[in-house]
């Protein structure tokens, strides 16, 4: 009987197939459902700095005709931003009692700094472990690419210093070197990169010649980059990879798995198909193991990541050099 079982952030999960952050992880319903369908670990939606942050000022503004004092309207803001953080802690403390797979909460944090504290409070709550959602969009020509992996760098040594469970980071590919960022990481004492985020997108509308939402949910079509990179890293560094962006069916869960991911988060595979795929994926991936006769996934994981492979540049090809034109 094929055992499912991978180690991920030093915790141990029954399964690798992972429910990814999203609003759908923001209700305890959501995460039972999760649970019961075989996910491994649930990944909570973010709690947001910059959103409770605009929150609190809209409560103070709305109130500012009532509150002429300074000191009011500083408690008011207080006030505020604690009831979104409690909102948040609660749903933390409710997974934890309700589930018995790790929980692992998610701060997309700024430069304001507030977010150690959450990170604090989580790890009080019984969280099994931290995802910081972080990103820079680095549209400001001033600030250089050194700059931007401070930032980073920053953020990581404030978090690894905040708490002492587990913590993962969440990224985007934009990069100039991400296989030295990824070192970098590991250095400062992440335990865990997911890879990769997928963002908002903007378009724009031909009818209203307006700026329109981009697509929500991402394809299939996306997940060759989440691969490359695994593949690139999984075996270079002691960190636990974690495959995001892009799987859609569990074909693509086994490859993850096969480049060196310990595990795959699911986001809109769930949304198009609902909660029943997870429990689909476990099948699929025990009907493979036992087709190869694999019994664990320690057989498989990381088998064609490149340290491994006898033509590693097979995961460096970029350029289409031998492709035949039409
Ligand atoms: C509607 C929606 C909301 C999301 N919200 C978050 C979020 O709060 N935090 C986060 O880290 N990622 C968030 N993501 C990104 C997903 O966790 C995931 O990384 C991304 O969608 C790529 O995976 P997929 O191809 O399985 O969708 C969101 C994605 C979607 C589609």
């Amino acid at each position: 009987m094929a055992d499912l079982k991978t180690r991920y952030l030093n915790l141990e999960l029954k399964s690798p197939v992972i429910l990814g952050s999203s609003p759908m992880t923001g209700s305890l319903d959501n995460l039972k459902r999760a649970e019961d369908n075989g996910a491994g670990a649930v990944v909570l939606r973010s709690l947001f700095e910059e959103l409770i942050t605009d929150e609190a000022r809209i409560t103070v503004d709305s109130a500012s005709g009532f509150m002429p004092f300074s000191d009011a309207a500083n408690f008011l803001e207080g006030a505020s931003r604690d009831y979104f953080l409690n909102q948040y802690l609660k749903l933390v403390q409710d997974a934890k009692k309700s589930l018995s797979i790790p929980v692992i909460p998610s701060i997309c944090c700024n430069t304001h700094g507030a977010w150690v504290e959450y990170a604090k409070r989580f790890e009080a709550c019984g969280a099994d472990a931290i995802e910081l959602n972080y990103y820079i969009l680095a549209s400001d020509s001033r600030i250089t690419g050194q700059q931007v992996e401070k930032m980073y760098q920053n953020l990581i040594k404030a978090a690894r210093k905040a708490v002492s469970i587990p913590l993962a980071i969440k990224i985007g590919r934009q990069f100039s070197s991400l296989s030295n960022m990824i070192h970098v990481f590991e250095r400062l004492g992440v335990d865990g990169i997911v890879l990769f985020n997928r963002f908002v997108r903007a378009d724009i509308d031909l009818e209203s010649l307006k700026i329109s939402p981009g697509m929500v949910l991402g394809s299939k079509a996306d997940y060759s980059e989440t691969l490359r990179w695994i593949a690139l890293m999984a075996a270079e560094t002691k960190v636990d990879f974690a495959a995001s962006t892009g799987i859609h069916d569990s074909d693509t869960v086994i490859k993850m798995l096969i480049a060196g991911a310990k595990c795959a988060q699911l986001t809109s595979a769930v949304y198009n198909e609902g909660f029943e795929v997870i429990g689909r994926y476990n099948n699929a991936i025990e009907q493979f193991m036992d087709k190869h006769h694999f019994s664990s996934l320690n057989d498989f994981i990381g088998i064609l990541a490149q340290e491994r492979i006898s033509q590693p540049e097979e995961w460096e090809r970029a350029q289409y050099m031998r492709v035949q034109s039409k």
